[in-house]
């Protein structure tokens, strides 16, 4: 086919608040080009506050979730304009990887097919993320003369612990998505013709929780992780007063439907919002 216009390097439906957002360069395994980059970023800022979108699932268009970083477009061809265009792409994938993270909305990475490298950001920006069982996940740096960069070396010892980290970073061997969940890469894998219905079923529930306390609670967790206890406990104090300004009736209702009205347990599901 003929070169992709930087629009349709991304695509992305709004289906039941479940915002589905795919990198759609399937003839490339989606590996992320400058333009790939630049519109993801476009794609995840229209859809934050978008007050029909509760969850953002990111996936991959064809037997792909990402091939990691372009090697032609993204690493030789700005090699060869020097370093500014190098720092500049480094800008523009960083970048939506860490919008990613901090998004405002809760997200789900639906890890379909290869994962690999540089893929490791948005992986790791998704909340949670579930995997085909035969998804094939690996840090392939190793295997072409590179370290895993952009994040994936802090990422895999982060999420797997230091010898599953050093084993899959050294060896340059892949993993299937039944691997990835048991070293906790991912939450969870199940066969890839289930993998759109165990994804909505998440959506789903992440749906009828109260927003505000949903986007407090994935950042306090992104937070604490790099602090001390006694910096974590005063953080969350500060953060749960920051939410009740956002909402402060949210939990006075729960409370009410819990103590008084008695239509709800808190331990087996959420309010009614
Ligand atoms: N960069 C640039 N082009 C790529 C990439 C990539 N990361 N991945 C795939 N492509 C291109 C191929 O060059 C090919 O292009 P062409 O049709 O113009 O020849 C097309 O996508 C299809 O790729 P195939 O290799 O033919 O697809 P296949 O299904 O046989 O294999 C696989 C898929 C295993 C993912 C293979 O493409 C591959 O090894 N890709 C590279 C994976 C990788 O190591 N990524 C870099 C990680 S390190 C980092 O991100 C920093």
């Amino acid at each position: 086919m003929s070169e992709r216009s930087e629009a349709d390097t991304v695509s992305f439906v709004v289906e039941n608040r479940i915002a589905w957002v795919s990198f759609a360069r399937p003839e490339k395994r989606n590996c992320m080009s400058p333009s790939l980059n630049r519109r993801m970023l476009e794609v995840l800022e229209s859809l934050e506050f978008r007050d029909d979108v509760g969850v953002v699932v990111l996936t991959g268009e064809g037997t792909a979730f990402s091939a990691g970083m372009d090697l032609k477009e993204y690493f030789r061809e700005n090699e060869a304009k020097g370093l500014g265009a190098i720092r500049k792409a480094q800008r523009e994938a960083y970048g939506w990887w860490e919008r990613l993270r901090w998004l405002e909305k809760p997200t789900i990475a639906m890890v379909n097919g290869w994962c690999f490298g540089g893929a490791y950001g948005p992986l790791y920006g998704c909340d949670l993320a579930v995997a085909a069982e035969d998804a094939q996940f690996g840090l392939s740096e190793i295997n072409w003369g590179i370290l895993p960069g952009g994040g994936a070396s802090k990422i895999i010892v982060e999420l797997t612990g230091f010898r599953n980290a050093m084993y899959h970073a050294m060896m340059g061997e892949n993993i299937d998505g039944k691997k990835a969940a048991e070293w906790g890469l991912v939450n969870e894998a199940v066969p890839a013709d289930q993998l759109k219905a165990r994804v909505t079923a998440i959506a789903e529930v992440l749906l009828a929780k109260n927003p505000t306390a949903l986007r407090a609670t994935k950042w306090a967790v992104r937070r604490v992780g790099e602090m001390t206890f006694d910096n974590s406990m005063d953080y969350l104090v500060r953060a749960q007063e920051a939410a009740n300004f956002f909402d402060g009736e949210g939990r006075k209702e729960a409370t009410k439907q819990f103590i008084d009205d008695k239509t709800f347990k808190p331990g087996l599901g959420a309010y009614d919002l």
